[in-house]
């Protein structure tokens, strides 16, 4: 089976398309989205906005079958693995968290931006991200040699859609369930209509 139409987002207000057609699906297909997919995926988060154009972002990314990927899979919690296992790329986002010694207080939140950049192009090349704090960030820094000042925050899993039937039961139902937010009103504070 396929993902249901009702995955769209429901807005309360037209949003665009691509914003509309993002979710963080746990069911994806085997093959790896071509290198030079990867790399404009890559360069929309390298052109995010940041603090003084500091840039205080970098990634880790895994293709199935290269040395990298098994190494993400690890760091992810287990609840994580039994999904992303089946994804074709894994990586990680790091945040720069000191500059000249100093806490970095827009680090993490230039990532994020960057993380969003990324998710955007990718729905454009009907690529999915999904998006994991679920994982350990002390074997991240083990294993990739983390320099102190920075700091893994978060994984990801991308890849094509596959099919959720793939899933085990518990995942799959979660999986098909519409999605939902919080009505603007209790979001937006002050907005005059
Ligand atoms: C920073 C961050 C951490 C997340 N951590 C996890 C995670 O560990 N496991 C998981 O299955 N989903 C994780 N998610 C996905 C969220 O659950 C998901 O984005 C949210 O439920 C909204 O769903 P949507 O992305 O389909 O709109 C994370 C997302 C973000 C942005």
């Amino acid at each position: 089976m396929t993902y249901p139409a009702d995955k769209r987002a429901s807005p309360e207000a037209p949003i665009h398309d691509l914003l509309a057609r993002r979710f963080s699906p746990r069911a994806f297909a085997p093959e790896p989205p071509e290198p030079e997919v990867l790399r404009r995926l890559l360069a929309a988060a390298a052109w995010a906005p940041s603090s003084g154009n500091g840039q205080p972002w970098r990634f880790v990314v895994g293709v199935t079958g290269d040395e990298t990927w098994p190494q993400v899979l690890d760091c992810l919690d287990p609840k994580n693995q039994a999904w992303a296992q089946h994804a074709p790329v894994l990586g990680l986002g790091i945040a720069q968290m000191l500059r000249d010694d100093k806490p970095l207080r827009t680090g993490p939140y230039d990532l994020g931006q960057s993380m969003a950049h990324l998710s955007i192009q990718a729905i454009a090349e009907e690529v999915y991200v999904h998006q994991m704090a679920g994982f350990s960030p002390e074997l991240a820094r083990e294993t990739f040699a983390i320099d102190p000042g920075y700091e893994a925050i978060v994984a990801f899993a991308l890849g094509r859609l596959g099919d959720p039937d793939t899933l085990p039961d518990d995942l799959r139902e979660r999986e098909l369930r519409p999605r939902t937010r919080r009505p603007l009103s209790e979001t937006v504070h002050r907005l005059s209509s």
